[in-house]
C-alpha cells in the first residue's frame, strides 16, 4: 500500500482564476485534453454539448447570465503527477467563494486575455489571491490575435495586483502574427503550429537559435533582444518569491490551439508546490501521514435537481481517505459516515474510494457540515475556519406570500449554510425579514432565484440604507443600537454584526468613541 506521503507528493492542486471570456474553459479543456482525460474528436472539445463535461453550468442562472457562479472540481493524470483543479466563479460579486476555493488549493492560475489585460471588474479576484499569498501562475492568452504589448502586459500586473510578472516563455512575433516562444528555460525556440480548432496537442517544433534566426528573422531578432531586456530588469524566475506568491511565472499562448498549454502544464508539475502538510488552528502542521483528516471548503446544495441533496467538498489534508470510513466531525464531536463519497467532475459524480491528501471528496448529504468544518480520524485535528468577507451590499428579504413562510425559512438557512450570502438578523424581526449581506449584487439574484426554484419561495428583496458593517460585541450592541444610523444584526455563527448608513458617521464614531468595539470584517486581514 503507498504511503499518502508519496501520494501527497504526486498532488497539484490548483484554482483557476480568469475574468469571463478570457478563456479559462477553453484553457480547462484543454488541460483535460494532454491530459488524457478528454480523447478529442474534431471540434469535440469545443461542441457546445460537450463543453457541459468541463464546465459548471448546470445552474440555469449561470446559463442564462453566460457566467460561472458554483465552482468545479476537475481530476485529471498528468505524467507521473495527478492534477486537482478547482474552477472558481469568473466574477468579483462571487470573491468570497473564490476565496473560500483558493483555501483549498495549493497554487492557482491566473488566465488573462492578450488584448485586456487585467479588467476593473475581475481585479477583486486577484487581491484576494494575493491576500492569501498563493503561488501563483500567469497564462496569457490569446496571442494568436492582435493585442497588446508583452512588456506592457508585465507592467499591469506588477501594477495592479502588485506580483511581479516573470516570464517562463516569451511570444516571438507580436500579438495577432503569433510565431511561437522562447523557452528562457533552455533557450530554444518552440514554434507555434496551428492545429484545427486545436483539437490534437499542438505539434510543437523544437528549433534551435541559429535556424530561429535564419528562419523568423526579424522576429527572432526583436525576441532575443528583449529576453535579455527581462534578464536585466530583474524578471528572471525566483522560486522563493514564486511559493511566496510574490513572483508569477508568466506563459504567452492560445489555449483555443493549444499553444503554450504543455509548457504550463509541465510549469504546475514543475514549479508549483505538491501538497503539503497544513497548519492547524494553532499554526502546528498535520503530518501527512497522520490519520485522515480535511476540511470542508464549499458547501452546495441542489447540484442535481433529480437528487435534491446536498454536498460538502471536502480538501483531504492528510492520511488516506477510504470510502465508508467513520470520521469525526470536530465541530460537534459526532461520528460521520463516508459512505456516499464521490468525486465530483463537473456535473458528473463518480463514487471515489480512496484519495489522498490534496484530492477533494465530495460528500454527499452530509447535513450538518458547514464551511470550515474539519472532519478527521483517530487522532483530533481543527484546521482554521475561512474568514468571511466585509459586506458592502444589504436588503431585507420578505416571502411574497405568507403560505410559504415555511419553505423561505429553509431556504434562507440553506443559503446562509451554503454562504450564498450572509444572513442577518435583527432580534425584533428575527426570521421574518433577514438582512442579505453581500459582497456583490449578483449575490442577491442567486439567492432570489435559488429561493423561488428550489425552495418554492417567491421573495422580495427591499434595499436598506446600510452601507458598511463592523464586528462588534455584546458590550457595545446596545449602545450602538441607540444611536441613529446605526444597527445591530447577529449572524448565524453568533457574530454580532454593526451596520451603518455612512462610512464617514462610522469613522467619527470610533474617533470619538475609541471604547466601541467595531472591528474590520474583511478577510483579507486575516488570511494566513
Ligand atoms: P471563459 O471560460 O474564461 O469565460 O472563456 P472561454 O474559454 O469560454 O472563451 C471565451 C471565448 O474566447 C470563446 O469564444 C473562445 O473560443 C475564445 N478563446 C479562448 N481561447 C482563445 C485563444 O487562445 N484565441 C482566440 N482567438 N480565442 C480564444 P466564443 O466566441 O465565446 O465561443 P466559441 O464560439 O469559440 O466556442
Amino acid at each position: 500500500m503507498t504511503e499518502p506521503r508519496t501520494e501527497a507528493a504526486r498532488r497539484r492542486t490548483f484554482a483557476i482564476i480568469s475574468h469571463p471570456d478570457a478563456g479559462k474553459t477553453t484553457l480547462t479543456e484543454k488541460f483535460l485534453l494532454y491530459g488524457g482525460a478528454l480523447t478529442a474528436g474534431a471540434g469535440a472539445v469545443k461542441a457546445r454539448g460537450d463543453r457541459r463535461s468541463a464546465t459548471s453550468d448546470w445552474m440555469e442562472l449561470e446559463q442564462q447570465r453566460g457566467i460561472s457562479i458554483t465552482s468545479t472540481v476537475l481530476q485529471f493524470p498528468y505524467r507521473d503527477c495527478v492534477v486537482n483543479l478547482l474552477d472558481t466563479p469568473g466574477h468579483r460579486d462571487f470573491s468570497e467563494d473564490t476565496y473560500r476555493v483558493l483555501a483549498a488549493a495549493d497554487a492557482a492560475v491566473m488566465v488573462l486575455d492578450a488584448a485586456k489585460g487585467i479588467e476593473p471588474q475581475t481585479l477583486k479576484l486577484f487581491e484576494v489571491c494575493k491576500a492569501r499569498q498563493m503561488p501563483l501562475l500567469t497564462y496569457i492568452n490569446k496571442w494568436d490575435r492582435p493585442g497588446l504589448d508583452a512588456l506592457q502586459l508585465l507592467d499591469e500586473i506588477e501594477e495592479k495586483i502588485g506580483v511581479t510578472a516573470a516570464p517562463v516563455t516569451w511570444p516571438v512575433g507580436i500579438a495577432g502574427d503569433f510565431r511561437g516562444v522562447i523557452d528562457r528555460t533552455s533557450g530554444q525556440f518552440v514554434r507555434f503550429t496551428r492545429t484545427a480548432r486545436g483539437a490534437t496537442e499542438a505539434p510543437e517544433e523544437i528549433v534551435d537559435a541559429e535556424r530561429a534566426l535564419a528562419e523568423e528573422g526579424e522576429s527572432w531578432a526583436k525576441a532575443c533582444e528583449e529576453v535579455e531586456l527581462l534578464s536585466t530588469m530583474g524578471l528572471d524566475h525566483d522560486q522563493e518569491l514564486f511559493l511566496g506568491g510574490e513572483l508569477s511565472p508568466t506563459f504567452f499562448g492560445s489555449a483555443i490551439t493549444n499553444f503554450g498549454v504543455r509548457l504550463l502544464l509541465d510549469a504546475l508539475i514543475d514549479l508549483a508546490p505538491a501538497a503539503g502538510p497544513r497548519p492547524d488552528v494553532d499554526g502546528a502542521r498535520r503530518p501527512l501521514d497522520a490519520p485522515f483528516s480535511g476540511f470542508v471548503f464549499k458547501v452546495q446544495a441542489n447540484m442535481d435537481k433529480a437528487h435534491r441533496d446536498r454536498i460538502a467538498f471536502l480538501r483531504v489534508c492528510s492520511g488516506r481517505f477510504e470510502r465508508g470510513l467513520v470520521v469525526t466531525h470536530a465541530t460537534t464531536g459526532k461520528p460521520f459516515a463516508t459512505k456516499y463519497a464521490h468525486t465530483v467532475n463537473g456535473a458528473d459524480r463518480e463514487t471515489v474510494d480512496e484519495a489522498f491528501p490534496g484530492d477533494i471528496v465530495g460528500l454527499v448529504n452530509a447535513t450538518d457540515v458547514r464551511v470550515g468544518d474539519t472532519l478527521w480520524l483517530d487522532e483530533p485535528v481543527t484546521f482554521p475556519r475561512i474568514p468571511s468577507f466585509a459586506p458592502e451590499y444589504f436588503s431585507v428579504a420578505r416571502v411574497r406570500d405568507t403560505g410559504r413562510f415555511k419553505q423561505f425559512r429553509k431556504g434562507i438557512a440553506q443559503l446562509d449554510e451554503e454562504g450564498v450570502v450572509q444572513v442577518l438578523r435583527d432580534p425584533d424581526t428575527g426570521d421574518q425579514a433577514p438582512v442579505l449581506a453581500a459582497v456583490g449584487p449578483m449575490q442577491f439574484d442567486v439567492a432570489v432565484h435559488r429561493l423561488e426554484n428550489e425552495f418554492g419561495a417567491p421573495v422580495e428583496l427591499s434595499p436598506t440604507t446600510y452601507t458598511v458593517a463592523r464586528r462588534t460585541d455584546a458590550a457595545s450592541a446596545p449602545l450602538l443600537r441607540g444611536m441613529r444610523g446605526v444597527d445591530v444584526l447577529g449572524r448565524s455563527d453568533g457574530t454580532l454584526i454593526a451596520v451603518f448608513e455612512s462610512i464617514y458617521w462610522l469613522d467619527r464614531l470610533m474617533a470619538d468613541q475609541p471604547e466601541l468595539v467595531l472591528e474590520s470584517l474583511v478577510a483579507g486581514d486575516q488570511a494566513g
